[in-house]
């Protein structure tokens, strides 16, 4: 079976590196201490966070989980919640699951309980409750995490997958959270988000209730020094070998990407015959592979693009560089410098474009190689 694996979090010997990371989160959760953890989509946040909470909860910590893009409206998000402090705080609390569910026998509205076939809970809250009273039930759950740990002289954490969407759910979602979290020091909220502009306007603006709340970690790519191990690894306990060659064109193209990288490994090992040894040949080949996989979702990605921007991204794709300047324009063909101004603007907040001091590249892997292909 390939042992490579993109999209589904990176869960045991799919996972690697990220030690240092792990560790500070560990103990940030233990100690109650808030944390942003922000990258753009697909550097591994959710593995990093579910490999932390699983060494917290060895540790006895009671971690809940909640990923807020799958919650588009409050009464999702509480039953969301509901599932999971059920299922991660309250069980294992009480050795009676009746028990175990009084504390949601006591909200504002009532949840709908059901007990799937594989006996898991399943929770939900119907529409057209009013308001205030959503509201209430919300600020509950948001205590009871503390609460019910706290009763048993444990700990507790909330992680909060997705966070950037807090605002689409609700515009009054934050201040009813921040209000609670504020009265629960013990208690560790690990944010997660994509979109660097939607994450920094919540917690780096002054007049917003999360303000200086958390401490900040950026997470990077994966060093190419310590992913490479892990490849090598993963081809010989398949039965197929890898060259040293090969390995460095890989990082070389994602820069050690951990969803490109996954990704670009997949269809090199399947390019790659039982007991033979995948070669740097091999790998342009694997990389048409991932392009047509990609291909989909570059496509929606170019067509949602203004003329301005697809030209920008064009330019970038060719060279990455300072398109304000002069010379960059000149070369590439762009037009004036406040249109590509523009254009730059909304390529960052989609987060295709990273930008640092003037100088801009793409940071969708593989884009480039998308954008050239199709001249
Ligand atoms: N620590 C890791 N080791 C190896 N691969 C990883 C690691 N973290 C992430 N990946 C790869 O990246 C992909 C995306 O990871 P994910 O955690 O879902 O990212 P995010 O939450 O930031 O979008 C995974 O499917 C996996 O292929
Ligand atoms: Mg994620």
């Amino acid at each position: 079976m390939n042992p490579f694996r993109f999209g589904a979090l990176a869960l045991d010997e799919s996972f690697t590196d990220r030690e240092r990371e792990r560790e500070e989160l560990v103990s940030d959760i233990r100690n109650g201490q808030d944390v942003v953890l922000y990258a753009p989509r697909r550097l591994g946040k959710s593995s990093l966070v579910w490999s932390a909470a699983q060494a917290a909860a060895a540790d006895g910590v009671l971690v809940a989980q909640v990923d807020l893009m799958t919650t588009p409206s409050k009464e999702r998000l509480a039953a969301a919640l509901a599932a999971t402090i059920f299922e991660q705080i309250a069980s294992p609390l009480e050795r009676v699951k009746e028990a175990a569910l009084a504390p949601f026998r006591r909200l504002q509205v009532q949840p709908t309980v059901i007990v799937e076939e594989d006996g898991s809970y399943a929770f939900s809250f119907g529409f057209g409750e009013r308001p205030s009273d959503i509201d209430a039930t919300l600020e509950r759950l948001f205590r009871l995490p503390g609460e019910l740990a706290g009763a048993r002289h444990r700990r507790a954490a909330l992680v909060m997958d997705e966070f950037q969407q807090v605002v689409e759910i609700d515009p009054g979602l934050p201040n009813l959270m921040r209000a609670v979290f504020q009265q629960q020091p013990e208690v560790g909220h690990v944010y997660l988000g994509s979109r660097r502009h939607v994450m920094e306007g919540i917690f780096n603006d002054r007049n917003e209730p999360f303000w200086r709340s958390a401490k900040t970690v950026e997470l990077g790519p994966i060093d190419p020094v310590a992913f490479a191990p892990f490849l090598v690894d993963r081809f010989d306990a398949s039965g197929k070998a890898v060259s040293a060659a090969a390995v460095a064109a890989v990082l070389g193209r994602t820069s050690g990407h951990p969803y490109a990288t996954q990704e670009l490994c997949y269809f090199l090992w399947e390019r790659t015959s039982p007991g033979a040894e995948a070669s740097e040949a091999l790998v342009s080949a694997a990389l048409e592979d991932a392009l047509r996989s990609e291909h989909a979702h570059f496509s929606l990605l170019w067509e949602d693009c203004t003329g301005n921007q697809k030209l920008v991204l064009e330019a970038l794709a060719r060279e990455a560089g300072h398109p304000f300047s002069a010379a960059y324009r000149r070369r590439l063909g762009l037009g004036p410098a406040t249109n590509v101004q523009r254009a730059l603007r909304t390529l960052e907040k989609r987060e295709i474009v990273t930008g640092d001091r003037g100088a801009y590249r793409i940071a969708e892997p593989f884009l480039p190689e998308w954008l050239l292909s199709r001249r």
